[in-house]
């Protein structure tokens, strides 16, 4: 696929977002000291130990496509954060997957225990409804819409509901509408509400949205196919997390279930029709282009 941007600086604009998102996050975020403690440090360690930030990326982007600022949408961007961390917490616990390593280091469990684990994951989820309250809302898009929105995504009718359906699709012989199903749902949701946030945060047109919700999706689903692959194809050092899982325990994948050339085929043509969508922006949506990109050809 060619690539569409032409001089956008995708390595300076993800460096910035990132050290803006961390700095906002820390100020959202109680103090380790804060009592208890424990709770505060077992946060903070999965919050900041060295995630892609891939979703406060979208969610920027997505504001500035639609003429917004950082500011207006940083409080939403550190929610969508601390949701992703809280379900990557859980999703490494050993009643669900069973991983010791996640972004470079030991899971949460492993280091706070699975009680605080638990805790820590519900307490970044709460704590991102805290921090949603914050943003203000716009007239096309009142503050009740935003709570909404990330209460959607992130229950269970969404990500909730595809963590259970990946839990109960263990072992089994899924079809490819099943494993849409999981995918649309455990990841491509808060990646689609993400950019969507962004797109409110900017008072968007209901035109702008729905080309943003039509982005998301589609990346959302690539995002997911992309890791299913990269769990075959890279080793546990290149992504900071244990590779060879979802062989191992029989997960319902893209490559268990149409091969690896078959899946790297259909993360391609997502990520086409995810450009596609962003055609109304005129150009203006470069920083998207640019993240779905390297989204598709991320190696971690
Ligand atoms: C991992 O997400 C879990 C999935 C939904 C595939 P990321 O690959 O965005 O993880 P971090 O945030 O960079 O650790
Ligand atoms: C994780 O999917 C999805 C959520 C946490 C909601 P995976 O289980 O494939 O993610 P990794 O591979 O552990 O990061
Ligand atoms: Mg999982
Ligand atoms: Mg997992
Ligand atoms: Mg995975």
């Amino acid at each position: 696929m060619a690539a569409k941007q032409s001089s956008f600086d995708l390595n300076h604009f993800l460096a910035s977002r990132t050290e803006s998102v961390n700095r906002a996050l820390d100020k959202f975020l109680p103090s380790e000291k804060t009592k208890p403690a424990t709770i505060h440090r077992a946060m903070r360690y999965s919050l900041f130990a060295g995630g892609k930030r891939m979703r406060p990326a979208v969610l920027l982007a997505a504001a500035e496509a639609c003429g917004g600022s950082d500011a207006a949408a940083m409080p939403l961007a550190c929610a969508v954060e601390c949701i992703h961390t809280y379900s990557l917490i859980h999703d490494d616990l050993p009643a669900m997957d069973n991983d010791d390593f996640r972004r470079g280091k030991p899971t949460n469990h492993k280091v706070f225990g699975e009680g605080i684990a638990v805790l820590a994951g519900d307490a970044l989820l709460t704590q991102a409804f805290e921090i949603a309250a914050q943003a203000k809302g716009w007239p096309r898009y009142p503050h009740r819409d935003l709570i909404l929105e990330l209460a959607r995504a992130s229950g269970s009718l969404q990500l909730v509901a595809g963590q259970v359906a990946d839990l109960e699709g263990e072992g089994k012989k899924l079809s490819v509408a099943e494993l849409r199903y999981i995918h649309e749902r455990k990841t491509s949701a808060l990646l689609c509400c993400s950019v969507r946030l962004g797109g409110m945060s900017a008072n968007c047109t209901p035109a702008q949205l729905a080309a943003l919700t039509d982005f998301g999706y589609h990346v959302g689903l690539a995002f997911q196919v992309i890791d299913d692959i990269l769990d075959v194809t890279q080793t546990s050092e290149q992504l900071g997390k244990t590779a060879g899982k979802d062989v191992a325990v029989q997960k319902a994948t893209y490559p268990a279930i149409v091969g690896l050339e078959k899946s790297r085929k259909i993360a391609a043509q997502l990520t086409a029709k995810a450009f596609g969508a962003l055609d109304i922006f005129k150009g203006k949506a470069v920083a998207l282009e640019a993240l779905a990109e390297f989204l598709l050809k991320r190696e971690k």
